[in-house]
């Protein structure tokens, strides 16, 4: 599995596991975290979580499927905006220790912006360091113009994490570019769309075709197709595991990324940073 490199030195797999709506009952707990085991088995040892997933049921699978093998696995969860206060954070992230049944996050998460001044949660996050409960911390959701704002509060931000498939691709306007100067890799949400439209898109299904593959996995091979991209789709299905783990080998000729263009068009101008 290709490799990322964080502004800490640290390197993590390009390829990794979303995990929103597990732990909510739309499976057993037991088939869920075997599929974020197989995910682990097949090199997909980056596992995004957060304690707003299913309020903390998603951790909860999360720590099933580690179990054991902790050191395998880079772990990440996020805390909520309103929890990210200098007393609401610590507190946040012992009930996701507890939950994930580890003793240190690797990455800690700010989920969205929200009323806590970043240099309140900034002040939390470094204290979390020290303590060694955090090994290192980032943001979700955060425009250009928020990242230069936190920037100024610290350096020490390791990835944002944003919505970014073909169908919501703004950040390559400036997010990208701004987090690329400062040689800080994007976290990629919701990468095959949520399997809504994306997947039944034409240019996809063609694409797909060409290359003995899904839709799913082009979008996914898409979203890895440039340096500093963590991609993290989520998959309950085993199938569907194995599939997103294969696409991490398709590279797609200049010809699929044209019609990939010319469906679903970069940016000519800033939009505003979608989320979900
Ligand atoms: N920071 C944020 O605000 C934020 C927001 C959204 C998401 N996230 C993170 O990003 C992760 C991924 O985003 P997401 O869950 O919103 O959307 P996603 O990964 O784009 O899509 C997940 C959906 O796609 C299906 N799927 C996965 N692989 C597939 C494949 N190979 N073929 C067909 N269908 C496939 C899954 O079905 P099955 O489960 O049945 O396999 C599930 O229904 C989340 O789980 C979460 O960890 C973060």
């Amino acid at each position: 599995m290709r490799t990322v490199l964080l502004p800490n030195g640290v390197s993590v797999p390009a390829l990794g596991q979303g995990t929103w709506r597990l732990g909510e009952g739309q499976r057993s707990r037991r088939e869920e975290a075997d599929a974020l085991r197989l995910g682990i088995d097949l090199g997909m040892t980056l596992i995004d979580t957060a304690e707003m997933y299913g309020e903390g049921g998603s951790e909860q699978v999360v720590a099933e499927a580690i179990h054991g093998q902790r050191d395998r696995v880079t772990l990440v969860t996020k805390v909520y905006p309103h929890n990210a206060t200098r007393k609401g954070t610590p507190a946040a992230c012992e009930r996701s220790l507890t939950r994930l049944r580890t003793d240190c996050i690797d990455i800690y998460l700010l989920h969205w912006m929200g009323s806590a001044p970043f240099t309140e949660t900034v002040e939390a996050f470094e204290k979390l360091r020290r303590e060694g409960k955090i090994r290192a911390w980032g943001v979700s959701n955060l425009d250009t113009s928020d990242m230069v704002e936190l920037a100024a509060v610290s350096g020490a931000c390791v990835t944002n994490q944003v919505l970014y498939n073909p169908e919501h691709r703004g950040i390559e306007f400036d997010l990208l570019p701004w987090q690329a100067k400062h040689r800080m890799p994007i976290m990629a949400y919701s990468p095959v769309g949520q399997a809504g439209r994306l997947l039944r898109s034409p240019a996809l299904g063609a694409i797909a075709a060409r290359h003995g593959a899904t839709p799913a996995q082009i979008a996914i091979a898409w979203s890895l197709r440039r340096e500093g991209v963590i991609s993290i789709p989520k998959a309950g299905d085993a199938a569907h595991v194995g599939d997103n783990a294969a696409a991490a080998a398709i590279v797609l000729t200049a010809e699929d990324l044209a019609a990939i263009d010319a469906a679903y068009p970069p940016p000519g101008r800033k939009y505003p940073l979608a989320m979900l």
